[in-house]
């Protein structure tokens, strides 16, 4: 049993941006079931807030900025903050137990590991609201036992996972870049896509390689050059054949003058990348121009941290 600190605070609010994959290499389905990959990770400026306080037992309550969806989220034993909050105190041998609320600025569903910020979000809360003063190696392997892109939500900035996502490791990154986002209102399932992608495998519409993160877009992140034409998401094969409907907006996007348009992770959220902040303003105010739900959020930004303790 862990000797406790003494709590300072009776609530503690963590905040935890969303992800996105700049390069996302796909290998041929692992035998669990899981696919080995080597993602360039990057963190964006949107954001779940996580607030944790004693109680009687686990609880969830999710809310959400406009515009975000919260249909798939479950209330329950079933919430991904729900198990990291059991997984962190089972680690430390405590009966403890609290209230979660999560507030959402991240799509629901969308590629860009919304659950993964919540789950990262809640296990530093706790910590910081029992004063366990977990490890961070200890933290970081709970968070892979969670999910695959867990342990870069608790990292954020910029870094590269390898493994099945859960392996990371920071990487330079003095580039200032700014994504319009645009996210869709039906969602896309990640265990779907990427069933999907060995689908395609299976009939030779993708030959999946031995998955590998190029040097070029690592030293252009490091001295901030221009990394538009050195992005790639293996699963836009898949995603893109499950929902037809995407290319459309994708060509809309297209059309903005972006960098870059990308997929986000398993999608459907989409990406159209700027380096000129008054380019991506007009590019914004041309979606709002055609009712297109979008945010423009900077990159890269940090991982979980503190933003309230009461
Ligand atoms: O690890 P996580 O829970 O985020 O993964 C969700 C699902 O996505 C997995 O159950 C698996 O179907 C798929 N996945 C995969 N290969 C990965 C990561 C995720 O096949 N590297």
């Amino acid at each position: 049993m862990s000797q406790l600190a003494e709590p300072e605070s009776s609530s503690v609010t963590v905040r935890a941006a969303a992800k996105i994959n700049l390069h996302l290499a796909v290998g041929p389905v692992r035998d669990d079931g899981f696919h080995p990959l080597e993602t360039v990770y990057q963190a964006i400026g949107l954001y779940d807030d996580v607030t944790v306080t004693d109680g009687p037992q686990w609880s969830v309550h999710v809310a959400a900025d406009a515009g975000i969806d919260l249909g798939s989220v479950p209330e329950g034993d079933d919430n991904i903050a729900i198990r990291a909050g059991r997984a962190l105190t089972a680690h430390h041998g405590l009966g403890l137990t609290a209230e979660i609320e999560i507030h959402k600025g991240i799509p629901v569903a969308g590629g860009m590991a919304g659950g993964s910020a919540d789950a990262a979000a809640t296990l530093v809360a706790l910590d910081r609201l029992w004063g366990l003063e977990t490890s961070d190696e200890d933290l970081l392997a709970i968070a892979a036992e969670l999910g695959s892109d867990v342990p870069f939500a608790l990292i954020g900035g910029t870094a590269v996972g390898s493994g099945r996502g859960e392996v990371v490791r920071s990487v330079p990154d003095t580039s200032q870049l700014w994504w319009l986002v645009v996210p869709h209102e039906i969602g896309l399932s990640t265990p779907g896509v990427y069933r999907h992608f060995d689908v395609l495998a299976e009939r030779g519409a993708v030959t999946p390689a031995d998955p590998k993160v190029p040097s070029d877009l690592l030293d252009a992140l490091e001295v901030g050059e221009p990394i538009g034409y050195l992005l790639s998401n293996d699963l836009e094969p898949a995603a893109y054949d499950l929902r037809p409907d995407l290319a459309e907006l994708r060509a809309r996007l297209e059309e903005l003058g972006a960098e870059a348009v990308l997929l986000s992770g398993s999608g459907p959220t989409q990406l159209a990348l700027f380096e000129d902040v008054d380019l991506a303003r007009d590019a914004a105010a041309r979606l709002t121009g055609l009712g297109i739900l979008h945010w423009l959020a900077p990159a890269p930004v940090a991982g979980c941290h503190v933003i309230e303790l009461l």
